[in-house]
């Protein structure tokens, strides 16, 4: 039986999802319009409970798993039938916007608040997911939880992660709360019908095209890479230029070729990025006896991201013979693109067309948590418009009028889905 847009009268309460989208931005490390909500900081913590609070003001029953992921769920008629799931992050980067992550969590409880309105009665259980640390920051690794749910990384690996200050994910998990082995993050297999995660797009491809939503076939694979290196000190005056061993400049020298190999790399959809760059002792008179890199790198095709990676490589390895600076140079994760499930593309596009919604089918180069859903269940994601395509800054922006359409689609979707 198919749940038609005309069976269902759906509502979203665009100004209700907005004041909640605005107060949960104000819970952040960083004074306003700044988001930053770093993985159980005491940010992070405080829009934990924001997020419990909603999921309850939207009638749905809680549950947590040991690394802190939130479910939320609506039981659906037909007893131990697989859910149907929805969700995103509300983890936030240093220097962030209200809307990256936040409006997939939201606006699902949202989506599912609505179809109760609507009196829709879900046959398969419908289950909202709020994802721990979708963003790298702490660990350098982004989608952990979603990665532990999937089983894409081992639970000794996931022990092994520590950050800057060297605190584990076991100390920091256990403090914030979260109890029970990490191993028993993993779904049973078959435990999702289907998956739909709502977000903005973080790119201007939809705003420049003037189309509300976008239907993401593809998730470009992700790779992240840190870099050591290890050069000679010394007075800023008084060692001549020939016998330095500058361990930024190698780093420099990096950084370019990391730009060179993605706009060469054959594929436009090539991203490299250098995003964290720290030397040592950081001192305007010293010569930096050592520099520490992060290499973020992406592609929707993996072929073309190992040539760039192979150029970044060589590169890196010729540069700091030529400078006599020693280079560690390690992979943190290497993730295969992922594919939107035909099926569940069809069917959320199926529904903007019966909106009247104009939509169109993307690839994000952007990672979501959905690259990981998609190994373990059918995927895809419904992008909306954010202005001049600005994510990961305070300026980020998404009209009421777009998020109340997302989250509109996510609902008819959903209940498809569910039905
Ligand atoms: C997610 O935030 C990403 O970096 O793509
Ligand atoms: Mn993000
Ligand atoms: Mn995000």
């Amino acid at each position: 039986m198919s749940s038609k847009k005309s069976e269902l009268k759906i509502t979203i309460d665009s100004a209700g999802l907005g004041r909640r989208i605005d107060e949960l931005a104000l819970i952040s490390e960083a004074p306003a319009p700044v988001v930053t909500r770093v993985l159980f900081s005491e940010a992070d913590r405080r829009g934990r409970e924001y997020v419990r609070r909603a999921a309850r003001e939207a009638g749905l029953a809680l549950r947590e798993d040991a690394v802190g992921n939130i479910f939320a769920r609506w039981e659906g008629s037909e007893p131990g039938l697989p859910a149907v799931g929805s969700g995103s992050h509300t983890d936030a980067i240093p220097n962030a916007g209200r809307y990256d992550g936040v409006v997939g969590v939201l606006g699902a409880f949202e989506a599912l608040a609505a179809l109760k309105r609507a009196g829709f009665r879900p046959r398969r259980p419908l289950e909202v997911v709020m994802f721990t640390a979708e963003e790298p920051t702490r660990f350098g690794l982004g989608c952990l939880g979603s990665r532990l749910m999937a089983g894409s990384i081992s639970v000794e690996k996931a022990q092994a992660l520590r950050d800057r200050e060297g605190r584990t994910l076991d100390e920091l998990r256990t403090a914030a709360g979260c109890s029970g082995p990490l191993a028993s993050v993993r779904l049973p297999t078959g435990y999702y019908h289907a998956f739909v995660e709502l977000h903005i797009e973080q790119g201007p491809i939809l705003e420049a095209d003037g189309i509300p939503i976008g239907i993401v076939e593809h998730i470009a694979g992700p790779s992240s890479y840190r870099v050591t290196l290890h050069g000679e000190g010394g007075h800023a005056g008084a060692v001549p230029m020939p016998v330095r061993h500058d361990a930024l400049l190698a780093g420099a020298e990096i950084a370019l070729a990391v730009e060179r190999a993605a706009i060469t790399s054959g594929s436009r959809d090539t991203v490299g990025t250098v995003g964290v760059f720290r030397i040592e002792p950081g001192a305007v008179n010293s010569v930096p006896f050592k520099a520490y890199l992060e290499i973020d790198l992406r592609d929707a095709r993996l072929d073309t991201r190992s040539k760039a990676l192979a150029i970044i490589r060589s590169s890196a390895e010729e540069a700091c013979a030529r400078r006599g600076v020693r280079m560690e140079f390690e992979e943190i994760n290497a993730d295969p693109p992922a594919a939107g499930d035909p099926e569940t593309v069809a069917i959320a596009e199926s529904v903007c067309a019966e909106l009247g919604l104009r939509s169109l089918r993307m690839v994000s180069r952007a990672y979501h948590d959905s690259l990981f859903m998609a190994r373990v269940s059918p995927t895809t994601m419904v992008f909306i418009p954010c202005r001049n395509g600005w994510s990961h800054r305070p300026e980020e922006y998404a009209s009421p009028e777009h998020i109340a359409w997302g989250a509109e689609v996510l609902a008819h979707t959903l209940a498809r889905l569910a039905t």
